[in-house]
């Protein structure tokens, strides 16, 4: 992708007290955009609220104008490998040694794409 771009965040909040639940960060340039990090406090997490979140996120970034989005994504994060599947994205390549490990050992990420409408 392009360097520059905007970048869209979008925040998921509880009602009352306006509790920070969770973030998602991408950025556009379109008609691409990458999700740079999506993330729910642990202790609000399996509760669909990644879910309502990402729905958000992609419908905004698809209003200005993404059609291509990727991501990349630790090929052991089940829980996140989970939701982007339930939004359509696909692996479409692999970058051995990607992330670094608090063990000094490097994990691989799996680079994911989907197509908005
Ligand atoms: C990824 C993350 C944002 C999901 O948030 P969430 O609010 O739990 O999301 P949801 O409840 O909408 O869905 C999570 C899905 O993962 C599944 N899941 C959760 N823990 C799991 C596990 N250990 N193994 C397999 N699946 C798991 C849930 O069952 C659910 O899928 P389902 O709806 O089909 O049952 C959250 O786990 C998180 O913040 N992780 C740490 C940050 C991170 O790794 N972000 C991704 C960076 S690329």
């Amino acid at each position: 992708m392009a360097a520059g771009g905007d970048i869209v965040a979008d925040v998921a909040l509880d009602g009352p007290g306006a509790r920070l639940l969770g973030f998602a960060i991408s950025r556009t340039v379109p008609p691409e955009g990458e999700i740079l990090t999506i993330a729910v406090d642990a202790a609000f997490r399996r509760h669909g609220v990644g879910g309502i979140l990402l729905r958000e996120h992609l419908a905004r970034i698809a209003a200005k104008g993404v059609k291509t989005l990727f991501l990349e994504v630790d090929e052991g994060n089940a829980p996140a490998l989970k939701l982007y599947r339930r939004f359509g994205f696909q692996q479409v390549g692999v970058r051995a040694g990607y992330y670094a490990k608090k063990d000094g050992s490097r994990a691989t990420a799996l680079v994911m794409r989907a197509d908005l409408d």
